[in-house]
């Protein structure tokens, strides 16, 4: 043990909290809920040849393994190990492409508040080190927010079918592109 040089006057403690640890794992497994949901919405959509919807939803349920990936290899880092639980049911369908897309955003609405509370909890614990992992959290809902917001006004302001087709072909041009923190090689980097 170092001795205390004076450098540290306030005597801050630094390290992860067990009851942070203990809430990043539970952000783990509702990352992986998410993931979930979007597939249930993409094969939703897929069994009503909404192929662009479908398309839009499976990457969604790609960038979510990769949110929970993010967190997992955080706790690595941390020497804390991740402990994962049944994942809840979730719909398995939905009256309309609106109606997705408003259950997306209220959704996602929800993953900010968590993601808050973890943030809170980071600043209240000194935990610089997490609120450093967290920052990319609140910086991608809302990416995420915005995106789900986005495609619902969309849909809400075209009455026409036709119309409706065409965003479908436009959501089908979205591609995966892996989140930034996991780097680009190696499913394990
Ligand atoms: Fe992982 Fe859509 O938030």
């Amino acid at each position: 043990m170092l001795k205390n040089t004076g450098t540290n006057p306030l005597n801050i403690t630094v390290m992860i909290t067990s009851d942070m640890k203990a809430a990043i794992n539970e952000q783990i497994n509702a990352e992986l809920w998410s993931a979930y949901l979007y597939l249930s919405m993409s094969l939703d959509a897929e069994s009503k040849a909404l192929k662009g919807v479908a398309n839009w939803f499976y990457i969604q349920w790609l960038e979510e393994q990769d949110h929970a990936r993010i967190f997992q290899k955080y706790m690595n880092s941390q020497g804390a190990k991740v402990v994962l639980f049944p994942i809840e049911n979730v719909p398995n369908e939905w009256k309309s492409v609106m109606e997705m897309f408003n259950d997306t955003l209220k959704h996602e609405m929800e993953v900010t508040s968590m993601i808050a509370g973890l943030m809170n909890m980071a600043v209240a614990d000194n935990d610089y080190a997490t609120q450093n992992r967290l920052q990319w959290f609140i910086d991608e809902q809302v990416e995420e927010e915005e995106q789900a917001r986005d495609i619902l006004e969309n849909f809400q302001s075209v009455r026409d079918p036709l119309h409706h087709h065409q965003l479908d072909r436009e959501m089908a041009k979205r591609r995966y592109v892996r989140s930034a923190p996991l780097g680009l090689d190696g499913l394990t980097d």
